[in-house]
């Protein structure tokens, strides 16, 4: 952060570039919706901020869904990246910079820093032989994936042996754990822990060039090469400052900046992404932030099945500052939550409509049938005033806590508090009573000053988050002109004469039983859609055309064996008698499993096709003599069986009593 005399501090912070496979959902939309909040804050207290975010194009996965469409990857990404920058328009995020990973001021850059990590003997030739799952495009080690189970998905991982570049990120595994321990540089606390852990189990070396692929920018050395997704990725952050060009003054300008990322790839950037730093001998990012993730009832949201919240259907019907408040206000940084059209709904009235719509409309039309419109000057303190005056005012050093630690929920609720207060404020001090005698005029006044001022308050604290309500509600206490000044919130006399004029309710209260229908008709033919396309595209998948699917079938499909062999799987009927998600995996479930006599522990990846709810009671088929596993840290003692019906992973049940053995 640059910080002269003259000149505003700055404040880089960035979204992840998103990959643009398929139209964007309300995760992405929550992660964007808390960036966009922290500049507009930022801003506010006179930073000179960079809001950066973009798309992440390059990828075998874009490549094949290119090919399966018929048109080229380019083609692809630039139809789903048109809608991308139109969500965001439509929600007036306030980014400065959006980089796309195929712009030439991004490739050309990309090239010389291989090459700087290359000339410092950084980047190497080998063979790399390794066991990837295709679906999570990830290779794993031995460690992390003893049983060659892919840890995230838990489908089979595959052998791949090719010829590739790799960084040398075992070199930078001592300084990596020394900047995890020692400093604050990963939040949460619990993410931080856990790349300690993982920096703990030892660091490999880095495959970062692939040859089985074209969809990518190649590689300067080697014209068989592209690079593999996380060097181009990753530096997207500093490419777009201009590094590592001799003038790059906005790199000197913003640089380091903070990276606000979801969960599941909080490792990239604090493990990979500052020893790519190091290597170039750059300073490190400021802060990796990593968010929890939104989950529909049912678990994870799947764009292939149509069970996503489209954040677009949400805007049509209630507006943006609804669905931004509703994000910011709901979940709690770091950790994840569940998104239900209900809980929604609620929020908005009780909130929205009911807090902050009836405290402005109420006060208005107070100081319109009271002061004849106009905001009376500060009376003398009595009664509530300086309990008000006083909370009102400190409002914004509890609001900057928060934020400083993205406690986003926390800084709105501390809003929300004086909020509450204010329209406490009225009961208390009864106005309407007030009225009723003319010798009471001063004080009928003081009470309505005292109210526009709090109001004016709220509108400069609600701005970052809600900027339209704000602009509104400036607009009724005739302050609409005036510029919105964070330090005025410390004030309490600034409301003297103004004229103000009732309009719209600023949030109308919304009848949550009709609405609810509304929603879900909307998703039940958002399901429909996505099943016909999915029918259409002959995958369920989505993302796998049909003849890729029947070769990858082909290649798995092992080679003959004897009954003897057979013989060594010992398969018995199990009945699931409990089942909980994974504490530590979205994609995987662990249950309990009764077999005769004995109950076992299993975790398998199907969380993405069924619910706890789903498994328990099930009997199913049980592969018993399976080496115990710890998958993500939890111990499995045997597997289930699933039949794979196009990815779906389908039940497959037994009416034998458990215990039984299947042969
Ligand atoms: N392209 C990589 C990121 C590279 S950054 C150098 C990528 N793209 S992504 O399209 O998969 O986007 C992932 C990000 O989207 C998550 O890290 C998170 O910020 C956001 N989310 C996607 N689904 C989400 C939820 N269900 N809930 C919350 N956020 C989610 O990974």
């Amino acid at each position: 952060m640059a910080d002269t005399e003259n000149e505003k501090k700055t404040f880089y912070i960035t979204t992840p570039i998103y990959y643009p496979s398929a139209d964007l959902h309300i995760g992405h939309t929550y992660c964007t919706v808390m960036a966009d909040a922290m500049a507009r804050f930022k801003r506010l207290q006179g930073y000179d901020v960079r809001f950066q975010t973009g798309t992440d194009e390059h990828g075998e996965k874009i490549q094949k869904i290119a090919e399966a469409n018929g048109i080229t990857p380019k083609e692809y990404v630039d139809d789903v990246v048109g809608r991308i920058k139109k969500l965001w328009d439509t929600m007036e995020i306030s980014y400065d910079d959006f980089i796309r990973t195929t712009e030439p001021r991004h490739t050309k850059r990309v090239q010389k820093i291989f090459m700087k990590m290359y000339d410092k003997g950084d980047i190497y030739k080998g063979q790399y032989e390794g066991m990837y799952c295709v679906p999570c495009e990830s290779y794993w080690t031995k460690t992390q994936a003893p049983d060659g189970i892919c840890p995230d998905c838990g489908r089979p991982l595959k052998v791949m042996k090719e010829e590739a570049y790799f960084f040398r990120l075992s070199k930078y595994q001592d300084r990596i754990l020394d900047l995890l321990e020692n400093t604050d540089f990963v939040q949460p606390e619990s993410s931080r822990k856990e790349m300690i852990g993982f920096v703990k189990q030892g660091l490999e070396d880095l495959n970062i060039s692939r040859s089985s692929f074209d969809w990518g920018i190649p590689v300067p050395v080697d014209s068989n090469h592209v690079m593999y997704v996380w060097l181009d990725a990753l530096t997207n952050y500093i490419t777009t400052l201009g590094y590592p060009d001799e003038d790059a003054e906005e790199y000197k300008k913003y640089w380091p900046g903070i990276h606000l990322v979801g969960k599941e790839i909080v490792r990239f950037h604090s493990i990979i992404w500052p020893a790519i730093l190091m290597s170039l001998g750059e300073p490190l990012p400021e802060h990796v932030m990593g968010h929890g993730w939104i989950l529909l009832d049912g678990g994870k949201m799947s764009k292939s099945k149509g069970n996503v919240v489209d954040p677009v259907k949400l805007i049509d019907r209630y507006g943006i500052d609804a669905l931004k408040y509703f994000l910011l206000r709901e979940y709690a940084f770091g950790q994840d939550g569940i998104y239900t059209n209900e809980v929604m709904l609620n929020r908005l009235n009780y909130d929205l409509a009911n807090d902050l719509g009836n405290l402005v409309s109420r006060t208005v039309a107070m100081i319109e049938k009271y002061c004849g419109g106009v905001v009376p000057a500060k009376g003398p303190e009595e009664g509530p005033d300086g309990s008000l005056i006083e909370m009102g005012t400190t409002t914004a050093d509890r609001v900057e806590q928060y934020m400083d630690k993205f406690s986003f929920n926390n800084a709105l609720e501390e809003i929300w508090k004086f909020i509450r207060r204010t329209n406490k404020y009225v009961d208390e001090t009864e106005p309407w009573v007030i009225a009723r005698n003319e010798a009471d005029k001063a004080r009928l006044d003081a009470v309505m000053h005292n109210l526009a001022e709090s109001i004016r308050i709220i509108s400069v604290l609600v701005n970052p988050f809600i900027h339209h309500s704000s602009e509104e509600i400036r607009q009724q206490m005739g302050i609409a002109d005036e510029p919105v000044v964070w330090d005025e919130t410390r004030k309490f006399d600034l409301m003297n004469g103004q004229k103000v004029k009732r309009g719209k309710p600023i949030f109308p209260r919304l009848d949550v039983e009709k609405e609810i229908k509304e929603l879900n008709r909307i998703q039940a033919e958002q399901i429909a859609a996505a099943k016909a396309k999915a029918a259409k595209d002959g995958s369920l998948d989505g993302n796998k055309d049909k003849k890729a699917a029947v070769e990858d079938k082909k290649t798995e499909e092992p080679a003959e064996i004897t009954i003897d062999d057979f013989d060594k799987v010992l398969l018995k009927v199990g009945e699931i008698v409990s089942c909980e998600k994974h504490p530590n995996a979205d994609k995987l479930l662990v249950s309990q499993v009764k077999i005769g006599d004995e109950t076992r522990q299993i975790v398998s990846g199907v969380a993405a096709c069924h619910t706890p709810e789903e498994m328990q009671g099930k009997r199913v088929v049980v592969v018993t003599n399976l080496k115990p596993v710890k998958l993500r840290g939890v111990r499995s003692e045997g597997m289930i069986l699933f039949a794979d019906s196009d990815g779906r992973y389908e039940f497959v049940t037994a009416d034998a009593p458990d215990g039984s053995r299947v042969k």
